[in-house]
């Protein structure tokens, strides 16, 4: 199926885009306006884009039945200033809430039941249950278009960083596993990111993955190895040399699998895989 933006419905071409760019983190945005009366909303069309200078981008698109402007997009252009919460489980519901769209000037920290802290260097309050909390200016607004769906680039610069309590890991980094994050997905549909829902993949950083062209025919060609598998295989940076591939040989659970036919060798390599023994999976396929 291949499709014209120019000929889908606007309701259709939101869900096309927020269906398939996502998961996306969830920035719960507080601003003030020129009055200093506060806003709270939440923002998934949001992310990092900087580390130094450490930037944050989120946008309010124009409202599609009239093209009006939300209170965060108008808030922003009068007081260049926006707290950015990172949203997860046990809040969300509750953030969901303060999306209604209530009339401007409505404190939606109230509507939500959350609670008011004041800031340290810019004049929204922050969200005092978020995990962790980034006090932005904001440096400038990229307006993307002028009617309904048009987003705005509210480009936040970040002057503190608050981060609650039992975040940490041992070792004094956040942790992912205690952040408890949730993300937008299409529709209604949210997720959870849990321990559970977490996989690693190791990083080439110091080497350099061989890639998959360099794996032998037989190994790329393979009808029971996955992309995954692959992609895992070529992130080693050689081949296993001949007294590696000698001595996995000689593991009794490999010379099974050899006499037993490539499929049943090359789902043993799958199971090394699983196991985190990417030289031997490699070693027992070569
Ligand atoms: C999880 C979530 C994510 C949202 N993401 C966006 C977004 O990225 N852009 C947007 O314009 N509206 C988004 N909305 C809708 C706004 O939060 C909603 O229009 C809100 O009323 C705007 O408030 P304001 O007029 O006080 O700024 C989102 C709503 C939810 C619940």
């Amino acid at each position: 199926m291949i499709l014209d933006p120019n000929d889908l419905s606007a309701g259709d071409l939101y869900g096309y885009l927020s269906t398939a760019v996502a998961p996306r983190p969830i920035a719960f945005v507080s601003t003030v306006d020129a009055n200093g009366r506060v806003n709270l909303s939440p923002f998934s069309y949001f992310n990092v884009f900087s580390t130094r200078p450490p930037i944050l981008v989120f946008s309010p698109i124009r409202r599609g039945r009239d093209g009006s402007a939300k209170d965060t997009l108008n808030n922003v252009h009068e007081v260049a200033e926006a707290t950015i919460s990172i949203v997860n489980y046990p809040m969300v519901e509750q953030v969901s809430l303060t999306s209604t769209e209530y009339p401007t000037g409505v404190n939606e920290f109230g509507k939500g039941g959350f609670t008011e802290v004041a800031s340290e260097v810019v004049r929204p309050p922050r969200v005092g249950e978020a995990p962790v909390c980034f006090e932005c200016r904001v440096n400038e607004v990229i307006a993307l278009g002028e009617g309904g769906g048009a987003g705005n680039l509210v480009v936040c610069e970040v002057l503190r960083i608050h981060v609650q309590e039992g975040m940490l890991d041992d070792d004094g980094k956040l942790a992912t596993r205690k952040l408890d994050l949730v993300a937008r997905l299409g529709g209604s549909d949210y997720a959870r990111i849990t321990p559970e829902t977490l996989f690693e993949i190791p990083k080439p950083l110091r080497n350099c993955g061989m890639g998959i062209d360099q794996l032998p025919a037989h190994i790329r060609q393979s009808t029971v190895l996955t992309g995954n598998n692959l992609g895992r295989l070529a992130n080693q940076e050689q081949l296993p040399d001949a007294d590696t591939i000698n001595q996995v040989r000689d593991l009794p659970d490999v010379q099974r699998a050899r006499r037993r036919g490539t499929v049943h060798l090359h789902e043993l390599a799958q199971v090394y895989l699983r196991e985190g023994r990417v030289v031997e999976a490699l070693a027992m396929l070569v």
